[in-house]
């Protein structure tokens, strides 16, 4: 990980950058890459992409919840979500995080709301991907992954973070439970202890997971806007039912235009919520000219 990209990530706790980019970050810049605050606002984004031929999956944001009763709103706002999806016709599935079900709070109170959820999505035909964490929520976030397929829910999806050293472990591990998995570089400020420091080693990682995860996984997210990793991928030759292209919202949506047009299958992970400064902060950091577009909107105004 960058100095630059560890400064951004340890900055966005200071509480006086929270209040200042909370105050004005939609009009400064978040938008780009929130589909709005409420749902209707994001269902009108997510028809959009979906009539551009992009498939979507759409998170409430909100993270870190530490408050039983919030996470039993949370998890009403995505019962919400998927009745939507259904009644609308939408192309769009649901990604989602453990901390905004509790687990922070308690692993069963967040295995019971995520429980009830997938539940639900199998009833409307939908399925949701358990988003991964930072690295101390990787063991129970697999564990909850694990319970839910051994209680028969095949609905469910997982991730895993090319920059942790442990992720082929882990891969392989999950490997004979036919898992649909998401493979990212990953988000979260980690050490060298646990995580490949330098890039060129976190993208040899990510390769090696895509080749053995479209080798043998029942379906394959390869969620990059490398297009060196992108042509990687798409040069293995699995079929769009066996892998799928993700980016994120915002991020060169031409390039997901582009790749549609050549007839590759992709997903536009589309969030929303008034919650999005964690996200926000995860997206500035993950580009420096993010950063400076946002700094010269918040100067000029
Ligand atoms: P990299 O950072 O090397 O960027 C490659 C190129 O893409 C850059 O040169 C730039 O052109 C462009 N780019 C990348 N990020 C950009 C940005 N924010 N703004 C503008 N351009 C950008 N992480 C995690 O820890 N847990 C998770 O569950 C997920 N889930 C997830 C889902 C999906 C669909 C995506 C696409 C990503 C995630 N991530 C994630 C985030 C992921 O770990 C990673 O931080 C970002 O995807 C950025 O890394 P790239 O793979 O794009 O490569």
């Amino acid at each position: 990980m960058t100095v630059l990209r560890s400064a951004i990530l340890a900055a966005a706790d200071s509480p006086r950058i929270r209040r200042f980019v909370g105050r004005y970050g939609m009009r400064l810049g978040a938008a780009r890459f929130v589909a709005g605050e409420t749902l209707g606002e994001a269902v009108v984004t997510l028809r959009r992409l979906n009539e551009q031929g992009l498939r979507t999956n759409t998170t409430v944001l909100g993270e870190g919840v530490e408050n039983r009763e919030a996470t039993g709103r949370v998890v009403e706002a995505y019962e919400e979500v998927l009745r939507l999806i259904a009644a609308e016709g939408l192309q769009t599935n649901v990604a989602l995080k453990l901390t905004h079900l509790g687990v922070l709070i308690d692993e069963e109170l967040a295995y019971g709301n995520l429980e009830r959820l997938v539940a639900e999505a199998v009833g409307l035909g939908n399925f949701i991907r358990i988003d991964m964490e930072d690295s101390p929520l990787v063991d129970v976030t697999l564990r909850i992954y694990r319970r839910l397929r051994a209680a028969g829910h095949d609905n469910v999806g997982a991730v895993l973070q090319a920059y942790l050293y442990r992720s082929e472990d882990d891969l392989e591990s999950l490997l004979p439970l036919r898992p649909n998995v998401r493979i990212v570089k990953g988000a979260y400020r980690e050490s060298p202890e646990i995580a490949y420091p330098r890039k060129a080693d976190v993208d040899a990682a990510y390769a090696r997971l895509v080749e053995r995860a479209i080798a043998e996984a029942e379906f394959t997210a390869v969620a990059t806007h490398d297009e060196r990793l992108i042509d990687h991928a798409i040069g293995l030759g699995a079929g769009p039912d066996r892998f799928e292209l993700q980016m994120l919202y915002g991020v060169r949506p031409q390039l997901q235009l582009d790749l549609v047009r050549r007839g590759q299958r992709v997903l536009v992970a589309t969030p929303y919520g008034p919650d999005w400064y964690p996200y926000l902060m995860r997206r500035l950091a993950e580009r420096p000219a993010n950063l400076m577009f946002f700094l010269k909107s918040a100067i000029r105004k």
